[in-house]
């Protein structure tokens, strides 16, 4: 539900950091915020908060809440340069995942639910709303993300520090273990081997600045799984259901990993929510039941993200290799645009609202 924070964020997206040219809720940079009625208060995130820019940007902030919250309203922007990042490699090279400002993991219980759909399509949507975007499929046993990005059998390239290249598609930097490991082989790897691996592969690669990372995780909420999601910080994740018992049932079970590692559930999505057949427009099949996730978000106070229809154009457009949110066919394209919206949103409050020090817990554990 709408609530006064999301007028505020809203308020601040309107300041724009000139040389990153993005605005500054879109960069992370909004911490701490406050609102008690009476008196909102946040903190900015700058290099150097000493600057007559630094001053700029908080008058900006200031007169930007003003103006949305109108008179009676005390407002108070501090500026700060202690740099909170939301993913840092926890290893030996702390720079590794630097640049990347949110790592999310797109999670499911239940297998064959369309995890992989919803990551590449998201990734896919965010990168046309102008973010720049990674997509990491660490789905070993199953890497599917290769064919679903048309780029099956490629190769990344090394540079010359030895670092991975991510290859480029769609506007999106894709890494897969698909494209490192023989899956038949990586069938008898045992979970610390997957975890080691995926962590390695993570910090070897160039990622360059990413406002998104999107991890595709491998089904189930098993211990390989656990691992996986502890080898970067997380800025949250997007629990993928179908609606049927089953796959909630599991969904269930997902989202109380990610909360037993402290991770944001940043909300559902369900996919496979209904059919409607393109020569009866308005009639809806609810082939797996109805509504189903939207019920279970409901009970876990967490946000439904979207309901992704059953559709011919998505299917085929995965085995195609070109994602529907790049060809924006089929009514699947625009349910993603506002996953891709929402999840954003809820980044944004994520960052703005969760307490610095907690971050750093979930970084360092
Ligand atoms: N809404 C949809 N409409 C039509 N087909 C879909 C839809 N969602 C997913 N599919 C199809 O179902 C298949 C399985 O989806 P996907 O691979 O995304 O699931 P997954 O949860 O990642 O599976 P796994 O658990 O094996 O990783 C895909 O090949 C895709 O073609
Ligand atoms: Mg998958």
């Amino acid at each position: 539900m709408p609530d006064r924070i999301d007028s505020i964020l809203e308020a601040l997206a309107r300041v724009v950091d000139p040389e990153r040219r993005k605005d500054i809720v879109r960069l992370g940079l909004v911490r701490d915020l406050r609102d008690d009625g009476t008196r909102v208060s946040l903190t900015v995130v700058l290099d150097d908060p000493t600057t007559a820019f630094a001053r700029t940007v908080a008058a900006q902030c200031e007169d930007a809440v003003r103006q949305t919250l109108g008179p009676g309203v005390e407002v108070s922007v501090a500026t700060d340069n202690r740099f909170v990042p939301l993913a840092t490699d926890q290893g030996d090279d702390p720079g590794a995942l630097a640049g990347v400002r949110h790592v999310i993991a797109v999670a499911s219980g239940k297998g064959g639910v369309g995890k992989s759909t919803v990551a590449v399509n998201l990734a896919v949507a965010l990168a046309r709303q102008g973010y720049d975007v990674g997509l990491v499929d660490t789905d070993i046993y199953g890497p599917s993300i290769p064919v679903m990005m048309g780029i099956e059998g490629a190769r990344p390239r090394v540079n010359e520090q030895r670092r991975l290249l991510p290859v480029d598609a769609h506007g999106v930097r894709v890494l897969s273990m698909g494209f490192l490991v023989d899956p038949d082989r990586a069938v008898i790897w045992r979970g610390p081997m997957v975890s080691s691996a995926v962590k390695q592969f993570l910090s070897d690669t160039e990622w360059g600045e990413l406002d998104v990372l999107v991890m595709d995780l491998p089904p189930g909420t098993g211990d390989i799984q656990l691992t996986i999601v502890q080898t970067a910080p997380l800025a949250g994740a997007v629990i993928v259901s179908t609606p049927q018992k089953v796959a909630l049932a599991d969904a269930r079970k997902g989202v109380a990993m990610f909360q037993q590692v402290d991770v944001p559930v940043l909300g559902i999505v369900e996919n496979m929510a209904y059919f409607e057949p393109p020569e009866l427009p308005g009639r809806r099949y609810h082939l797996f039941g109805e509504g189903g996730a939207r019920r279970l978000a409901q009970e876990l106070d967490v946000p439904l993200l979207g309901e992704i229809p059953i559709e011919e154009p998505l299917r085929e457009a995965c085995d195609g290799g070109i994602p529907v949110a790049a060809t924006g066919l089929g009514v699947a394209a625009r349910v993603f645009d506002g996953i891709a919206r929402n999840v954003m949103h809820q980044v944004a409050r994520r960052d703005a609202l969760l307490p610095a020090a907690r971050q750093v817990e979930i970084l360092y554990r």
